[in-house]
C-alpha cells in the first residue's frame, strides 16, 4: 500500500470516531446521564455535560459516517476477514460495505462516547469542575476507546496506532482554531 492510500484507509477508518466525538456539542442536551447523582465524595458521577442525547447521538451519527464510508467503498475488502464476526455470521452479509460500515461506526461511536464518560468520570474525582481540561485523556481517551472496542471485530493492523499521535496535535489544532473563531469558550 503506497502512502496515499495508507493515508485515505486511516482516515475512512477513524471518520466515525472523530464526528462521533464531535457531534454531542450539536445533539446534546437534556437528561444528564448521572441524573444529578452524586459519587462518594459528594461530587457529580459525570456532570451536567454529560446527556443521554449527546451520548446516544453521537454513537448515532457514528455509525451513519461509517455507513457512509461503506457505501462509497472506501473500506479495504479483506476488512471483515480479520475479525471474528465471520465466524458469527455468514461472510456474505459482512461483505456488505454498508454494513460493514454501519456496524464499525457503532463500534467506534460506542467507544468514543464512553471514553468520553470515563473522562469526565475522571475528572470530577480530580475535582476539575465541567469543561476544564484533562490533559491526555481530553485528547486521546476517545480514540483509543473507539479502536480498542472496534478491535475484535476488525483488527486492524500495527500501522494504524499512528492514528493516536496524529489525533493528539489535530484535536489540539481543531479546539485551538474553535476558540480563535469565538465557537469555543476554551482554546483546548
Ligand atoms: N455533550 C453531551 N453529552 C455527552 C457529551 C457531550 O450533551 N455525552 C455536550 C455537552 O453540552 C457538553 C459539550 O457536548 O458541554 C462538550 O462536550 P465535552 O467537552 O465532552 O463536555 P464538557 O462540558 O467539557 O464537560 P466535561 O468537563 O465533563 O468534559
Ligand atoms: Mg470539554
Amino acid at each position: 500500500m503506497n502512502i496515499v492510500d495508507l493515508f485515505i484507509a486511516l482516515v475512512a477508518f477513524i471518520l466515525p470516531a472523530y464526528f462521533g466525538n464531535m457531534a454531542p456539542v450539536f445533539v446534546g442536551g437534556g437528561p444528564p446521564m448521572d441524573g444529578g447523582r452524586l459519587w462518594k465524595d459528594k461530587r457529580r458521577i459525570l456532570g451536567p455535560g454529560k446527556t443521554w442525547r449527546g451520548f446516544f447521538g453521537g454513537i448515532a451519527v457514528a455509525a451513519i459516517v461509517g455507513a457512509v464510508i461503506g457505501l462509497a467503498g472506501l473500506y479495504d475488502e479483506k476488512l471483515a476477514e480479520n475479525g471474528i464476526l465471520n465466524n458469527i455470521l455468514e461472510v456474505s452479509v459482512l461483505l456488505e460495505p454498508v454494513l460493514i460500515g454501519l456496524l464499525l461506526g457503532f463500534l467506534q461511536g460506542l467507544g468514543a462516547l464512553v471514553g468520553d464518560a470515563v473522562g469526565s468520570f475522571i475528572k470530577r474525582r480530580k475535582n476539575i469542575e465541567r469543561g476544564g481540561p484533562l490533559w491526555g485523556f481530553d485528547q486521546l481517551g476517545f480514540v483509543v476507546l473507539a479502536m480498542l472496542f472496534v478491535y475484535p471485530f476488525y483488527a486492524w493492523p500495527i500501522e494504524y496506532l499512528v492514528i493516536i499521535p496524529v489525533t493528539f496535535f489535530v484535536h489540539l489544532g481543531a479546539n485551538a482554531t474553535g476558540y480563535v473563531l469565538g465557537l469555543k469558550d476554551v482554546p483546548w
